[in-house]
């Protein structure tokens, strides 16, 4: 079982600058809700409840503001800073002590789900003992992302990080399921040509030890980029429409909590009060 997770959430944000200069690209909204809201709502709908978040160095107060420690969502948050941004698999050197010998799952700051039978998928996912498993989905530009060839039972044969010639036309999404051994061997990595800390390095190890698995998300489901600023837009777009059209939110953390039990209606009034007077709060008030 999987029951702990890392937020990636630092980087630079410099393809975005000027927006980022002052604030982390994952504070900036999509939407109607901060980029951060997303992932930390897939994380709690694996009924993960002890969660790290790597911010950038200067960033804290910020993120302490929106998210404190957790508890108006029954659960708990802890911060730790990346001085610079050495690579994802960064994450688990700076998260060895939160990790402490166990499984863990690890999601980009920065990446959006969406989709049908998405949380069950999950919760199938954080059911992992050993090995990793990562979860793929069909892309017009695999050149763009970490890219696997699977076989027919989910194992990866072959993975790259932007191939420049076509292997796959599946992308390796940013959201990550692994055993402990990832402290282990996140501490053998070496820096790639361009001076990083590669994922897929490591994802590597696993698969030449056979124990790299995959699930796809579908046609159904969507894995959006936030990327670039255009990226943004049409992200936001996107649950502008659904969220106008059904009524539901996406990613309203609150209503998660609810659902899996973790808080009652008498916290959801305390943040209904946090948040003032707005929209997301009216949409809470449908919950008492
Ligand atoms: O989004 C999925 C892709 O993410 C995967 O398909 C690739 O295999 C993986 O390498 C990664 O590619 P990107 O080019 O999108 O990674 P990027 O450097 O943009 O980092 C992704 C997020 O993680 C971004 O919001 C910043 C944050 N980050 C990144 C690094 C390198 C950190 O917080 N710290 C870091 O050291």
């Amino acid at each position: 079982m999987i029951k702990k997770a890392i937020i990636l959430a630092g980087g630079k944000g410099t393809r975005m600058s000027p927006l980022t200069k002052a604030v982390n690209k994952q504070l900036l909204p999509i939407y109607d809700k901060p980029l951060i809201f997303y992932p930390l709502s897939i994380l709690m709908l694996s009924k993960i409840k002890d969660i790290l978040i790597i911010v950038n160095k200067g960033q804290l107060n910020q993120y302490k503001k929106i998210l404190p420690n957790g508890d108006n969502l029954g659960i708990k948050i802890t911060y730790k800073e990346q001085n610079h941004p050495k690579g994802l698999p960064d994450a688990f050197l700076i998260g060895e002590k939160f990790i402490n010998n166990q499984n863990v799952a690890l999601i980009l700051g920065d990446n959006f789900f969406y989709g049908q039978n998405l949380s069950s998928k999950l919760l199938e996912c954080t059911k992992l003992k050993k090995g990793a498993k990562v979860i793929l989905h069909k892309v017009i530009k695999p050149e763009l992302y970490g890219v696997a060839k699977v076989n027919k039972t989910g194992t990866i044969k072959l993975l790259k990080e932007k191939p420049k010639k076509f292997i796959s036309d599946l992308a390796i999404t940013g959201l990550y399921f692994f055993d402990k051994k990832v402290v282990e061997y996140a501490k053998k990595l070496k820096p790639s040509k361009r001076k990083e800390l590669e994922i897929t390095d490591l994802l590597n190890i696993y698969c030449k030890k056979k124990q790299l698995k995959s699930d796809i998300l579908g046609r159904g489901g969507a894995w959006l980029d936030t990327g670039s600023i255009e990226d943004f837009y049409k992200t936001s777009a996107f649950v502008s429409a659904i969220e106008n059209r059904q009524g539901f939110k996406i990613a309203c953390l609150e209503e998660i909590s609810l659902n899996n039990r973790w808080i009652t209606k008498k916290q959801i009034l305390k943040s209904i009060e946090f948040y003032g007077k707005c929209e997301y709060s009216n949409y809470l008030r449908k919950f008492i």
